[in-house]
């Protein structure tokens, strides 16, 4: 397995920039997913000082969201939509046609999948996925539970989100809440996966991820079956697993 341990927050949030940034200068129409939460704001920030300081192209380059909340306006700021715009998108100017997202709101969301998940076949497949971790172990919106093989979806949302979500949104009490997600199935065929987890919330689960069995219990235990997954990690996330371990084939 691979596995990095960045020491500090700056080293964690610049390694996993760089990810981006080498990708975009390695193959510039390369598509590439961006997850949201507080793992990856940092990282975004990072992408948009290295754009700012090394000016590189990213005209070519389709960025976009892993998941998105369901039932909210997609300006709201809580949403995948805004948060990355307001994070990367806008910053490094990229245009509508480079910046796909699942719908907030759809009549037939099965419909809007497809097309999304056609969209990034046509356009080669995604080359490079960066992946927060959900500390239940959860992937974009697939919460524990979900089958290994799924597909881009409708998801179920956490209790504690969702309570904030409605609270933030004022949304009325029989107003649906959920996400739209990419399966695991989806984001297993990613050709290059950089899973990122910091902070000492994430130590058990990251162990679990890593050491434990591969079962839907824990989605993100999936990431052990793919060829290409990198596992960046801070100091604490990584604190209890043995990385000379795990780091042998
Ligand atoms: C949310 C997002 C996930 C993200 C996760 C981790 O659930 N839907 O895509 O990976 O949060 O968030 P954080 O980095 O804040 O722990």
């Amino acid at each position: 397995m691979k596995i990095t341990v960045a020491q500090t927050e700056q080293q964690f949030d610049l390694a996993a920039a760089w990810r981006i940034v080498n990708m975009i200068a390695e193959r510039p129409q390369a598509v590439i997913g961006l997850s949201t939460g507080r793992t990856t704001g940092n990282i975004h920030r990072h992408v948009c000082d290295l754009h700012r300081a090394i000016n590189f192209d990213v005209s070519k380059t389709t960025f976009f969201g892993l998941d998105e909340v369901t039932g909210v306006d997609r300006e709201y700021s809580g949403a995948c939509y805004k948060m990355l715009r307001t994070e990367i998108i806008d910053d490094l100017g990229v245009d509508s046609e480079h910046f796909l997202m699942l719908p907030t709101r759809s009549a037939d969301f099965a419909a809007e999948c497809s097309i999304f998940t056609d969209e990034l076949e046509r356009r080669g497949g995604i080359d490079l996925l960066i992946l927060g971790l959900g500390e239940n172990g959860h992937l974009g919106f697939n919460q524990p539970g979900t089958p290994l093989n799924s597909t881009c979806g409708l998801a179920s949302m956490d209790e504690r989100l969702e309570a904030r979500i409605r609270r933030e949104t004022g949304s009325a009490a029989d107003a649906h809440l959920g996400g739209v997600t990419l399966g695991l199935r989806d984001i297993m065929h990613a050709k290059r996966i950089v899973l990122v987890a910091k902070g000492a919330n994430k130590t058990d689960i990251v162990r679990r991820m890593l050491c434990g069995s591969i079962s839907s219990d824990v989605p993100a235990s999936i990431l052990q079956l793919h060829p290409d997954c990198e596992f960046l990690l801070d100091a604490a996330a990584a604190q209890t697993i043995d990385i000379e371990q795990l780091r042998k084939p």
